[in-house]
């Protein structure tokens, strides 16, 4: 038996999945229930413009619910920016203790304070009773090891926490190398809390084997593999793929994107990068990926990008999805 109504979440993709990526996809594309935002960092001092929370501004997500994360190793700065969202209307945030990039690591944030349980208990124990609202968390096994995790359940298990949301590798792993299936299933013995599986669905047979062996998980967060196939969430949630018109959809969800890119950032320079992060993954979406995703990085202005783009989808793009 597989998992008979999967609650899909968007994974957050710092970089991608922003507002604007996540409005448009819910217009082109079904299957998700909803979304965690890329992680917005805490800062010191009090006043929190609404420039600095543009991206999870409830008017500027009415395509999908949110959750908004947060990035911190300060309780009261933590608190300071989820009391200001769930001021906002929102009523859970997340904690982000999953980030792997040494920059971020070495600050003890993210995964990297993943191997200071008592850091973690005296985080929660001081931000959980001052926050009007739910917190969940999402993380890794560890820092450094897989078993990492084992010291931190029972910190998890002294809160109420919305749910915890698993990416089965360690920080130092990146998003590469094998997932590890066994200790997510000793997570799922253990941790008293809802559990959200995260890593590599990148296909219905991925998911199906998943489901069939985590028979306890109902909650699911999708990342590269939906930037790779946007249709995968209704592929997963109906468990067949009879998706017609593939192509014509996905030129209009990227022309859509573009146009509002262009809308909503300051200049050609930096629409341009965000298209180019998004093509990133779009491209392994199509037969010879790196041929189109190299013209497109080489490209310097909008106006060839927008050449390069038409011709691919009249005369090459070929969907291997
Ligand atoms: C470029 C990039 C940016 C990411 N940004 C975030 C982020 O802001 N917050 C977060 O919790 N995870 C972030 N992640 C991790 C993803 O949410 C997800 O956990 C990871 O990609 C594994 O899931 P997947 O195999 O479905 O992609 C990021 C991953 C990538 C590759």
């Amino acid at each position: 038996m597989n998992t008979p109504n999967p609650i899909l979440y968007m994974a957050p993709i710092q970089g991608i999945t922003n507002s604007v990526y996540r409005n448009i996809f819910s217009q082109f594309f079904n299957g998700l229930d909803l979304a965690v935002a890329p992680f917005i960092s805490t800062s010191q001092g009090k006043k929190i413009s609404r420039s600095y929370i543009k991206d999870v501004l409830p008017e500027n997500n009415t395509g999908m619910p949110v959750i908004p994360q947060l990035m911190s190793n300060q309780g009261d700065d933590f608190i300071n920016l989820a009391v200001r969202l769930f001021d906002l209307g929102y009523d859970t945030v997340n904690w982000n203790l999953g980030c792997p990039f040494p920059m971020v690591a070495k600050k003890k944030r993210g995964s990297g304070l993943l191997p200071y349980p008592e850091r973690i208990d005296s985080f929660l124990s001081h931000v959980i009773p001052r926050i009007p609202g739910q917190l969940s968390i999402k993380c890794r096994l560890g820092r450094n090891q897989d078993d990492e995790i084992f010291r931190l359940i029972p910190v998890f298990n002294q809160y109420p926490l919305k749910e915890v949301m698993i990416h089965p590798r360690t920080g130092i792993q990146m998003y590469e190398g094998p997932v590890n299936l066994d200790r997510f299933e000793m997570c799922l013995e253990h941790i008293e809390h809802p559990i959200v599986y995260n890593g590599d669905i990148r296909c219905l047979d991925d998911f199906l084997v998943l489901s069939n062996r985590l028979k306890k998980v109902d909650r699911w967060m999708i990342g590269r593999g939906m930037l790779i196939n946007p249709f995968l969430p209704e592929i997963l949630k109906k468990k067949e793929d009879s998706i017609t018109g593939k192509l014509k959809k996905i030129k209009e969800f990227h022309d859509s994107l573009l146009e509002q890119n262009k809308a909503y950032m300051s200049g050609p320079a930096h629409v341009l990068d965000k298209m180019k992060g998004f093509w990133y993954y779009l491209s392994q979406a199509f037969q010879n990926p790196d041929l189109i995703f190299k013209k497109i990085k080489k490209t310097k202005s909008i106006d060839k990008f927008e050449k390069i783009i038409l011709d691919f989808f009249q005369d090459e793009a070929v969907l291997l999805i």
